[in-house]
């Protein structure tokens, strides 16, 4: 299996809609206090897609500051160009192809070095970050918004009251659990890098590491009018209308990284058997209080973290440095 191409259709949908709903406008604004953010900064944002991070955070450096976005993929770059035309009213953004371990800007460039849902898909995350601090100038910001989605797969509840449920979410976990295993194990990423890059950026010499929590709980309950709402209620029908080719793709996908995990053919039927059961089971019950507006259902919360960091001002001490006793 290929590494995932984000400009193919339904995975660059992803990138435009699910991120209108992805941060809140005032965790956005207390994160640029948090960091210490200023007008004027140089700023990189590796994997940058359509420039996401860039319009988000745009008003809080954009004057006498540029942005500058690099991906890998040269359409993803050609539309983020397009896009940055609207939100940045001219001000100083540039997109260029490139990749994440070998960005191409000189040593101490960038005030501030950012990324989103890069590391998770890479087989070196760590080579990347080491990358991206490469690249900012001693005393320069860090930020990784990450997730770790192997805890959030124990937060559904659906309330269905169903008798397999607890089981069944028990199970889901476990199978998650060397599914995560197996997709890194292929070198398609960490899907709970989160959780390890603190120490990864103590481990590369960085300080003043910290970590916030996305404060988004997901939920979807009538009346569904507000535009979170109504985006959760089109995914939830995605979900239920889902196509054959597409649960045909995302099985494959399932059963690949679930061998590699070492998971054996056997408990995959197995997995598989209670799986099909359960989504009937559930693509009803969705259906059926869909078309009464009585569905209700609750994800928790999105365990996607912001870590920040900054690059030390007197220089980058190499692990295991002698004399430097506060390190492993
Ligand atoms: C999930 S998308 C995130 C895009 C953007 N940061 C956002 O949050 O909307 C991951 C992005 O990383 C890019 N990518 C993956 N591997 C890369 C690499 N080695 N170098 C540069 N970009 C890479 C992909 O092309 C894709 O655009």
């Amino acid at each position: 299996m290929q590494n995932k191409d984000w400009s193919e259709d339904y995975l660059k949908r992803m990138i435009v809609e699910q991120r209108k709903h992805m941060w809140r406008d005032d965790t956005i604004e207390m994160y640029s206090r948090w960091m210490g953010l200023k007008q004027g900064m140089t700023v990189v944002d590796a994997g940058c897609g359509l420039g996401y991070l860039g319009w988000t955070y745009w008003k809080y450096f954009s004057e006498g500051g540029k942005y500058c976005g690099v991906d890998k993929s040269s359409d993803l770059i050609e539309e983020a160009c397009v896009m940055a035309e609207e939100w940045a009213q001219g001000g100083k953004v540039s997109f260029q192809q490139g990749d994440a371990y070998a960005l191409p800007f000189p040593d101490n460039y960038a005030d501030w070095t950012m990324c989103q849902t890069l590391l998770m898909h890479l087989e070196f995350p760590e080579r990347a970050l080491a990358e991206m601090v490469r690249v900012t100038k001693p005393g320069g910001l860090i930020m990784c918004n990450e997730p770790d989605n192997l805890s959030a797969s124990m937060m559904v509840v659906d309330f269905s009251e169903n008798d397999v449920a607890d089981d069944y979410i028990l199970q889901r976990h476990r199978t998650m659990m060397t599914w995560v295993r197996g997709r890194k194990k292929l070198g398609h990423g960490d899907f709970s890098i989160a959780v390890k890059l603190p120490m990864m950026m103590y481990d590369l010499g960085l300080v003043e590491i910290d970590s916030r929590c996305n404060d988004i709980c997901n939920f979807v309950q009538p009346p569904y009018e507000t535009p979170v709402q109504k985006y959760r209620m089109e995914t939830a029908k995605k979900y239920i209308e889902e196509n054959e080719d597409d649960q045909r793709r995302h099985k494959r996908e399932f059963k690949e990284y679930f061998l590699a995990g070492g998971g054996s053919l056997s408990s995959y039927y197995r997995s598989m058997k209670k799986a099909d059961q359960i989504n009937e089971e559930y693509r009803k019950m969705c259906r059926d209080n869909l078309e009464n507006g009585t569905w209700y259902r609750s994800w928790g919360a999105s365990s996607f973290f912001c870590i920040k960091a900054r690059k030390a001002t007197w220089g980058l001490l190499p692990k295991g440095v002698p004399g430097d006793s506060t390190r492993r």
